[in-house]
């Protein structure tokens, strides 16, 4: 574990809190940033008395809340979020996104798109010129070998996770492919019949990032 960079994912979480409010509804983001930040949110939410909801994005990180005492919903219950603090994988200057390192991406894009308000908390290794990382993609099992002829048919290299499934039981699919319009390509890969969704966010770019580089922190706003 590099201790600075768990200095600087540390700095980015909780500078998120300076961002809640009591009475809100908080998505709650999957990765080793976002455990940290819903560490100092149980913290503070028992410190201050606040009543704050959670909703996470992932087993992973609905086991964590929980046993951090947060009170937890879903999306059905609760469709409109005011803020939602997720870590991202890779982030342009455009503050577009490769998210879905940990495989959580197509709740995490839900929850972001359903929220008033998306930050993003990451460590300075995260900010790319060019996004280039493989594209996490989200598939059915039973059409895993389509859609990967699908993306060589599009220029892309496909490599399966091993030993991983999502919440969800499928499988992923992580893409080497040139990204000229993110936007377009979000779109073109969830086309593919038996994708569920990517790890591009494009459509749904953060608010806001909070970069930290150790205790050193950059806000930069859309
Ligand atoms: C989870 O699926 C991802 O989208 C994470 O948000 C992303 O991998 C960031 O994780 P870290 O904060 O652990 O780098």
């Amino acid at each position: 574990m590099d201790a600075d960079i768990e200095i600087s994912k540390k700095s980015a979480a909780e500078k998120a809190l300076e961002y809640i409010r009591d009475g809100m509804v908080i998505g709650l983001g999957t990765g080793s940033t976002a455990n940290y930040f819903i560490e100092f949110l149980s913290r503070r939410i028992q410190e201050e008395g606040l009543s704050i909801i959670g909703i996470p994005t992932s087993k992973r990180t609905e086991k964590l809340a929980n046993g951090l005492g947060i009170k937890l919903s879903n999306l059905d219950h609760h469709p409109r979020i005011d803020l939602d603090v997720d870590g991202a994988d890779q982030i342009d200057p455009e503050f577009n996104l490769i998210k879905g390192g940990g495989g959580a991406h197509t709740l995490e894009k839900k929850v972001a798109t359903a929220s008033k308000r998306f930050i993003v908390i990451a460590d300075s290794s995260k900010l790319v010129n060019r996004l280039e990382r493989a594209i996490p993609i989200e598939v059915l099992p039973s059409a895993r070998e389509v859609v990967e002829q699908e993306l060589i048919k599009m220029g892309g290299k496909s490599v399966l996770r091993r030993n991983f499934t999502t919440d969800g039981g499928n499988l992923i699919l992580d893409t080497r492919i040139e990204i000229q319009n993110s936007m377009n390509l979000e779109s073109a890969l969830n086309s593919i019949h038996g994708v569920i969704d990517n790890g591009l966010f494009a459509r749904r770019r953060p608010d806001m990032i909070i970069i930290a580089d150790g205790k050193n922190i950059t806000i930069r706003k859309r």
